[in-house]
């Protein structure tokens, strides 16, 4: 499968809106709060050429600090404003805040569009381990949502939510504060440690998988995360709803904040975690 991106190369007749509106492409729109769902946008693009937008709503981030209320708000408004310009039938929540928040009052708002969540990986992670560390942001750690799929488990899981990784995750590589590196690694040092008696960590936060190769340099435990089974579900999906197929794709990236930091970094991050040609967990 090739993985070769042709970022923000939308043909130039596409300006013209006549041949825009009746040549619609149909578009996968990525939503994440920052950084994190670009780990979920290459997972999903070495499986399924297609046309991506990715939305970073970095102005709203981090999505683990705002209510639910606030949550269906600013991804209600995000949808609408792409609705209006785009032919969007197929939208990944690549966050597992906003999905385990609100996903299913999205699909009632919006029952044409098909939604992919990224739910905590513990029933993967359940099939092969008994004692679970979730880590997870601190709105996850609290929903109703994430004690269901623990009860159907019927599996230890220890829950630890983390304040301000999923920040220190996107000032550090979207804004390059180093400063938040030692932040970083003073989290996944905790976690390490509250992880000693478990047989496996959760990565219950897409931010979080981008810390992979960090946890490798001082633990072994297994790691999950959910990107692949979303990947997954959305190539699934784009069959039934019978998208062209395409040998590459293309990705747009919008942000609710586009300074230029966002503007360069998103795009060399992306390209960097498709040249790795690898899972990141
Ligand atoms: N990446 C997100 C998640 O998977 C949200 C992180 C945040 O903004 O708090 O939960």
């Amino acid at each position: 499968m090739q993985n070769k991106i042709f970022l923000d190369k939308i043909p130039h007749f596409y300006a013209q809106k006549s041949i825009y509106f009746s040549m619609k492409k149909d578009y996968i729109l990525v939503i994440d709060s920052g950084v994190g769902g670009l780990s979920t946008l290459a997972e999903t693009m070495s499986i399924l050429p297609a046309n991506y937008i990715y939305f970073a709503d970095n102005k709203n981030s981090p999505y683990g600090s705002h209510s639910n209320e606030e949550i269906l708000t600013l991804l209600s408004s995000i949808i609408n404003s792409f609705l209006s310009r785009n032919k969007v039938s197929l939208v990944v929540l690549a966050c597992n805040t906003a999905t385990t928040s609100c996903i299913e009052n999205l699909r009632k708002i919006y029952p044409s569009i098909k939604f992919v969540g990224t739910e905590p990986a513990i029933k993967l992670a359940s099939k092969t381990q008994n004692n679970i560390l979730l880590v997870a942001t601190p709105l996850t750690a609290k929903q109703n949502r994430l004690a269901e799929i623990i009860n159907n488990t019927k599996k230890h899981v220890k829950i630890m939510p983390m304040p301000s990784l999923a920040r220190s995750v996107d000032d550090f590589l979207a804004e390059k504060s180093y400063f938040s590196y030692t932040k970083i690694l003073k989290d996944v040092y905790k976690i390490v440690s509250a992880s000693k008696n478990q047989d496996a960590i959760v990565l219950g936060c897409t931010h979080y998988c981008f810390l992979y190769d960090i946890f490798r340099k001082i633990t072994n435990i297994p790691i999950f995360d959910g990107n692949l089974g979303v990947a997954k579900q959305v190539k699934f999906l784009s069959e039934k709803l019978n998208f062209a197929t395409q040998k590459y794709s293309t990705v747009r990236f919008e942000f609710s904040n586009p300074t230029n930091f966002a503007k360069q970094n998103y795009k060399k991050i992306l390209s960097q975690i498709l040249a790795k040609k690898q899972r990141l967990c």
